[in-house]
């Protein structure tokens, strides 16, 4: 059984420039063998990505997308990770989003689509179930980005029946579903153009083509987004511009509570920022005019996330040292992918990590587990660990020193085959309590300063140590 997905993987860069180019950042054709242009867009192969899985080809092949014919499918491994790994600016802002297609691409005999979380780091972002086809994922703006993300719920242009709006309209690609086709009575399309500037986030100029809205001095209400929201605090943006040459002056409230007062659509262009507005169940918004206005009220666009908190990332000083770790063992535990801590029901395998909001490794314990190779002396930089349990696997060459682990309580690195001298800095660590080294290829002496303190535990014997005699 294995988990087919990702089809597509889109990472932009949100940092806004005005010109025509492409947006930068990545498009990834996740499966593919080599590169694919579409749409005059460039869509890279995954390989320089992802490290495990397979791509194969979906056996339903899809209409939609050519991006879409190939999947790379993992085997599934509960509570472990599959990651891509992208780079990126550091505190810069960036879209992600990813489409999944099932395609039947694990036979007729497993029917069944798979169903998976999806992480961004340390966070859980959403279970994809690709019975639905797509899950698409989006970060924009927020007040903390180091604390919070945004997940994309709906973003829509109002009074268009054409087809979504994205790039080249949207120089970021974000995709404007039409809505309300329906309320036709409000639909009107601009005459002439308006002219919009100064929006941080650069909305397509597209979105002022058309309107929902009325000439009338009477209330415009809207049941919008169409899907009813689970109890959270969301993210919305609504956007106004009117080039009637008459007041359009109205006030905004979101199921009846009043979120902006006197809003004037001017031919610049208004967007309304509520950035942790607490919602749940159906939402209805509400235009009303002002009694000051010569026009009904209107609206271009809107978009709406979900605010999430982020579940926060391993201190990157042991992930540096971890990543070394893993690349020391010649056959490192299987789910060793993405962030070693978080989210907490997907830390790896053998590691304990610290609660708070540091992140640290405390502990490092692949007890039993028949791994081979050596231990990477950037153990050392771990300075969170308090036990180091690698008893009884195949691990050979020299212990590391350990110079900077000023809490190590237990070091357990018995039944291996360790060569080499005993490290005298193990005898400066004063927290230590516990040494089991017994049952090693160690040579030489047993350094002074660890021999007759009290309070430590030390085994030595079969190794190939010279006298003092082992303990
Ligand atoms: C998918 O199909 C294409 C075109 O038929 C082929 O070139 C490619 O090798 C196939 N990929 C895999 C993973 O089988
Ligand atoms: C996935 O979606 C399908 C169809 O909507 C549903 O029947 C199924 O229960 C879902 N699976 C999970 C695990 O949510
Ligand atoms: C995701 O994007 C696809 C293609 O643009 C669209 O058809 C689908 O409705 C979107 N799904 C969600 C959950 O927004
Ligand atoms: C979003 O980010 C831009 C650029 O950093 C900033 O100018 C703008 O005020 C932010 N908007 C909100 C609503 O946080
Ligand atoms: C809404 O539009 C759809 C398709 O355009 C149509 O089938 C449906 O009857 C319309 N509903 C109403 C209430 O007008
Ligand atoms: C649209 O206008 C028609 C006739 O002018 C009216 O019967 C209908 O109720 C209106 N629909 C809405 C949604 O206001
Ligand atoms: C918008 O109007 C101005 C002045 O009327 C005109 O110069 C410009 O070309 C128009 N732009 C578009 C896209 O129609
Ligand atoms: C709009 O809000 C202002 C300020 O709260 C209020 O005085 C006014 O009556 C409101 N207008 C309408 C039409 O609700
Ligand atoms: C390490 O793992 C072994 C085997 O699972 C267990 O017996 C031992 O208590 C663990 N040690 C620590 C410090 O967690
Ligand atoms: C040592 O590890 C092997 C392989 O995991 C296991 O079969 C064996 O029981 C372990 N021995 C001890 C004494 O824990
Ligand atoms: C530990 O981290 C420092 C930087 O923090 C780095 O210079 C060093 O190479 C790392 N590795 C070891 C083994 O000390
Ligand atoms: C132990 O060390 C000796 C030489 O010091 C070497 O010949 C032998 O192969 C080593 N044994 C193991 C199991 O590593």
């Amino acid at each position: 059984m294995s988990i087919p997905f990702l089809l597509l993987f889109l990472f932009l860069s949100f940092s806004p420039s005005q010109t025509t180019t492409p947006p930068k950042g990545f498009l990834i054709d996740c499966g593919a063998l080599s590169g694919t242009e579409f749409q005059g867009r460039l869509w890279l192969p995954d390989s320089d990505f992802v490290s495990t899985g397979i791509p194969k080809n979906v056996t339903t092949p899809s209409v939609l997308l050519p991006t879409l014919q190939n999947v790379r499918s993992f085997s599934r491994m509960l509570n472990s990770k599959n990651c891509y790994k992208v780079p990126v600016y550091r505190g810069a802002k960036y879209m992600v989003r990813s489409t999944y297609f099932y395609g039947g691409v694990n036979g007729p005999n497993d029917p069944f689509p798979p169903v998976f979380d999806q992480i961004i780091d340390g966070t859980l972002w959403s279970v994809v179930n690709t019975t639905s086809d797509y899950a698409n994922d989006s970060l924009y703006n927020t007040t903390d980005f180091t604390r919070f993300g945004l997940t994309l719920v709906a973003r829509n242009t109002f009074g268009y029946s054409g087809p979504s709006i994205r790039y080249p309209d949207d120089q970021f690609d974000r995709i404007w579903e039409p809505f309300g086709k329906n309320i036709s009575n409000f639909t009107k399309p601009i005459t002439g153009n308006v002219s919009v500037s100064g929006f941080w986030n650069l909305p397509p100029l597209k979105l002022f083509e058309t309107h929902l809205g009325s000439d009338q001095l009477e209330s415009l209400e809207l049941r919008w987004p169409t899907p009813s929201l689970p109890t959270s605090k969301y993210y919305t943006a609504l956007y106004f511009a009117d080039n009637a040459g008459l007041s359009r002056i109205f006030n905004i409230s979101v199921n009846g509570i009043t979120y902006y007062r006197n809003l004037n659509a001017i031919p610049s262009g208004v967007v309304v920022f509520a950035n942790q507005w607490p919602l749940s169940g159906p939402t209805t918004i509400t235009l009303t005019p002002s009694t000051t206005s010569s026009l009904g009220p209107l609206i271009n666009a809107a978009e709406i996330f979900e605010v999430l908190s982020l579940g926060g990332r391993t201190s990157t000083r042991d992930v540096i040292a971890l990543e070394k770790v893993k690349d020391s063992f010649r056959n490192p535990p299987l789910d060793w992918n993405g962030d070693p801590c978080v989210p907490r029901q997907y830390s790896w395998r053998g590691i304990t990590c610290s609660d708070g909001p540091r992140i640290r490794v405390v502990t490092l314990n692949l007890t039993s587990m028949q791994i081979s190779g050596s231990l990477s002396p950037f153990v050392d930089n771990m300075t969170a660990l308090t036990n180091i349990w690698l008893r009884n696997n195949s691990l050979s060459g020299h212990i590391p020193h350990l110079n900077s682990l000023r809490k190590l309580k237990t070091l357990h690195l018995e039944d291996n085959q360790f060569s080499g001298e005993i490290p005298s800095s193990l005898g400066n660590i004063s927290s230590l309590n516990e040494v089991f080294l017994q049952n090693n290829n160690l040579t030489g002496q047993i350094p002074a300063n660890l021999i007759g303190k009290p309070k430590l535990k030390l085994r030595t014997h079969g190794n190939k140590l010279l006298s003092p005699s082992a303990p």
